[in-house]
């Protein structure tokens, strides 16, 4: 776990990590004194690693203060040295066909996505926590376009994501696609997986589709799983299984008593059982421990185990800053000041709008004001402190909308070049990264992408937040 301490100023600044100059000069001289032991480290990093991983009741063993590299890496958060690295579990550089890259001592857990960009986040953050609870390495792949646009190249999870940070803070080995089977591979590997979907819902008789099946050239048989994986028994309205459900299928007395005919392969035509190395569910979306869409909660064990340590990749936070100073009117390399963050949720929430006038469906912003007032409100009680900066996101496209955003005195990132300079991907994750750096945050209630905001605030910065409720003009009376 990471040591963060239990209080923090509005500055989001007096405790970050080491700024980056400060930091790459602390791992460069890091670095040397390292650099003449650092072939024996390596041996014994790696076994390690391997120790942790093959050997359950080790791993809480592991010394947290011990003086040789663990210290250095408790004193140098995320890069000193990579300890879970992909080469603690991984045969070398990526393969033709992903089995040749795996260790036969190692186990293995993967999954995919097919729900637009916040939910897919959440759906890794399932497949990891899974993986922590079954003891196996999870393999990530990247992110999909679903709702940026088919024509948009897919991202890997580690140019969003700072995986070294993330698999150093729950010290386990987590890996991505790419470092194990060879972006360019044609190879079509055969594997038995469960067949999740078809458990949960009675729409579809197939497992979940997803393109990632297809970028990585797997041809998959599935198993059906047994119907009481699902939380809610015959219930047609949910469509969640439980985190605990889904890992006795990892392990081989349930496993065995769990097996069904597999249908076969699409490609190759091959019936395979689900496979033991890499363990495999076609979706992870709707997972809980306890109650369906349990991130909105504060308990939500993804989350606390998983989701906190999913920090932005050094270079996504920098750039996200660079959009807050630009929209602030503040000079490069100034600090910002503290700010709160507001995500406003229009266009694809239409749809839930019923017979109700958008005008009216969704929150004025006299009406979100009041809830960026509460949050003020805390914050001053809490800290002393009054912020007064606040910073906008939203998917709006009215231009007097905005403009009326601006008469409040608020400010947003412009976007207007970012898809050009940065790629389609950018103007959602650079609103994401701002959405998640206020001292506190406004969002807009059923948003996947508000509450998972709400939540890295929370946790990130200690911040109050609101959801401003939606659907008929006093819908957010209170
Ligand atoms: C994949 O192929 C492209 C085009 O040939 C090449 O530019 C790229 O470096 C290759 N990627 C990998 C991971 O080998
Ligand atoms: C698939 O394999 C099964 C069993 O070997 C065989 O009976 C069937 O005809 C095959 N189907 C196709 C489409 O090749
Ligand atoms: C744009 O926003 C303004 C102010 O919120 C609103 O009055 C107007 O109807 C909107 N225009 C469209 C086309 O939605």
């Amino acid at each position: 776990m990471e040591s963060e301490p239990k209080t923090r100023s509005v500055s989001r600044y007096d405790d970050q990590w080491p700024s980056n100059k400060v930091g790459s000069a602390f791992l460069s001289k890091k670095r040397v004194m390292l650099g003449a032991c650092a072939s024996l480290l390596l041996v014994s990093l790696a076994s390690l690693a391997t120790m942790i991983l093959y050997t359950s009741h080790t791993s809480n063993q592991i010394p947290t203060d011990g003086t040789g590299f663990l210290a250095v890496h408790n004193s140098a958060p995320h890069q000193a040295v990579d300890l879970f690295g992909p080469s603690s579990v991984l045969k070398g550089e990526p393969t033709m066909s992903f089995r040749d890259n795996l260790r036969e001592e190692a186990q293995y857990i993967t999954s995919w996505v097919s729900a637009g960009w916040t939910n897919d986040v959440m759906t890794y953050m399932n497949l990891i926590y899974l993986g922590l609870i079954t003891e196996r390495v999870p393999i990530i792949p990247e992110f999909i376009p679903s709702h940026i646009g088919g024509h948009v190249t897919p991202i890997p999870f580690g140019q969003v994501f700072d995986v070294p940070r993330l698999r150093n803070a729950l010290r386990m080995p987590v890996l991505e696609w790419r470092e194990v089977k060879d972006h360019n591979s044609t190879f079509i590997d055969d594997i038995g997986c469960w067949n999740v979907w078809e458990a949960v819902q009675y729409r579809e008789a197939f497992a979940r589709r997803s393109r990632s099946i297809n970028d990585l050239n797997l041809d998959i048989s599935f198993t059906k799983a047994p119907s009481w994986i699902k939380l809610i028994p015959n219930f047609e309205h949910d469509q969640h299984s439980t985190f605990w459900s889904l890992a006795t299928l990892a392990f081989p007395s349930t496993r065995e008593a769990s097996l069904v005919p597999p249908t076969p392969s699409p490609k190759h035509n091959v019936s395979l059982p689900p496979d033991e190395h890499l363990l495999c569910y076609d979706y992870l979306y709707y997972v809980c421990a306890h109650q369906p869409y349990e991130l909105e909660f504060d308990y939500s064990p993804a989350w606390r185990a998983v989701g906190q340590h999913m920090h932005w990749t050094p270079d996504l936070e920098r750039l996200a800053d660079d959009y807050v100073r630009i929209a602030l009117g503040i000079e490069q390399d100034r600090d910002i000041p503290a700010f709160i963050s507001v995500h406003v949720r229009h266009y694809d929430f239409e749809v839930w709008c019923g017979g109700v006038p958008v005008q009216e469906c969704f929150a004025s912003l006299p009406v979100i004001a009041r809830r960026v007032r509460e949050v003020q409100e805390e914050i001053r009680e809490r800290t002393g402190i009054m912020v007064n900066h606040v910073v906008v996101t939203s998917d709006e496209r009215n231009a007097t909308w905005w403009r009326e955003v601006a008469l409040l005195g608020w400010f947003n990132p412009d976007h207007s070049k970012t898809k050009e300079t940065y790629g389609d991907w950018y103007p959602v994750l650079i609103d994401a990264v701002i959405q998640s750096q206020g001292v506190g945050f406004v969002g807009t209630d059923r948003s996947t992408m508000s509450i998972i905001a709400a939540r890295r605030v929370e946790s990130w910065q200690y911040g109050p937040y609101r959801q401003v409720k939606w659907g008929l003009p006093n819908s957010d009376d209170h």
